[in-house]
């Protein structure tokens, strides 16, 4: 795939490469990516630069990374498709204003240049940019960023295990329901610390790894979950009690991490939990939320 600020003249052929700091071998997202090597990305570094908020966020080595976030493109990542059916049923919907309240509660109001990890439609981010924060999102999805863009966000395409933004870019970051979507959270987390300015809020929000997962059968997170073994599956999973057939996940799948696991991703890297809480809006709580820093 040619990049689309790449001149007629580039080159259209692209080699696989899975390195470091790019999707992991092997993985299910490393098996989609193609990626331009840097032979053939060299005649255009320096081209491509990444501005936001004024600042110039583009790699001091003239790595060009934005230019890699758009072009290191899954050909078609799990959203893509299903855009607007979640952007009505998750994102603007009655089920989203609670947790979106629970997120800006702990995170407070800006200004600051603020990520939103895994934005996908960016509701959830142009809320934060009317509370004074100068957002901008990252997802993997093209799909989710196109109705991202449509609200006026500005948003860009990459992996949130590898992010395209220089250390210490961000006076705060956001990431609400990733860790059921990424393969490797503690992956997200560090990319998260390292993007982040020391001292700065990292607030996470997503579903309680105790009663949502592959061992939980609870629909529409209504009444009371009826637990099934595979609390401690780890893998990926898009079949078994937790799945509704009309439901998000028999369209993306999931992914799960214990609750100790879940709350390791933040310890390992030397966040500090300031707050962590259940979301008491329904009989049994879906929601955690927390709020770290280090
Ligand atoms: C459940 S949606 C949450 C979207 C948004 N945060 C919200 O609350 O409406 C999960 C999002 O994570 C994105 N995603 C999954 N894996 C990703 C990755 N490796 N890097 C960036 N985004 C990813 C998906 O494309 C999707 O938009």
């Amino acid at each position: 795939m040619v990049p689309p600020w790449a001149p007629s003249f580039a080159p259209r052929t692209f080699e696989h490469k899975l390195g470091s700091r790019r999707a992991k071998p092997g993985s299910a997202l490393g098996a989609l990516f193609l990626v331009p090597t840097s032979d053939h990305l060299a005649p255009f570094a320096g081209m491509i630069r990444i501005r936001f908020c004024g600042c110039d966020l583009s790699p001091d080595d003239g790595a060009p990374r934005y230019a890699e976030a758009s072009i290191t493109r899954v050909s078609r990542a799990r959203y893509d498709g299903i855009a607007e059916w979640y952007d009505r049923e998750f994102a603007t919907g009655e089920l989203a204003t609670a947790p979106r309240e629970a997120t800006l509660r702990l995170l407070g109001d800006g200004p600051g240049a603020l990520l939103d990890v895994g934005c996908g439609t960016g509701a959830h981010t142009a809320v934060l940019s009317e509370h004074g924060w100068s957002a901008i999102g990252v997802d993997i999805s093209e799909d989710q960023l196109r109705l991202a863009r449509e609200r006026g966000l500005e948003v860009v395409q990459g992996d949130a295990t590898n992010l395209p933004f220089e250390d210490a870019s961000f006076d705060a970051v956001v990431s609400m329901w990733t860790h059921t979507d990424v393969e490797d959270f503690p992956a997200l987390v560090r990319e998260v610390a390292r993007v982040l300015r020391p001292g700065r809020p990292f607030v996470y929000l997503g579903a309680h790894p105790c009663f949502v997962g592959p061992h939980s059968r609870f629909i529409s997170a209504e009444g009371v979950p009826e637990l099934h073994p595979g609390y401690w599956r780890t893998e990926r999973y898009d079949e078994g009690p937790a799945i509704s057939p009309r439901g998000l996940r028999a369209k993306v799948g999931a992914s799960h991490l214990p609750l100790g696991d879940f709350i390791q991703s933040f310890l390992a890297t030397g966040f500090k939990l300031e707050q962590f809480e259940e979301l008491k809006t329904r009989e049994y709580p879906y929601v955690v939320a927390l709020r770290c820093r280090r």
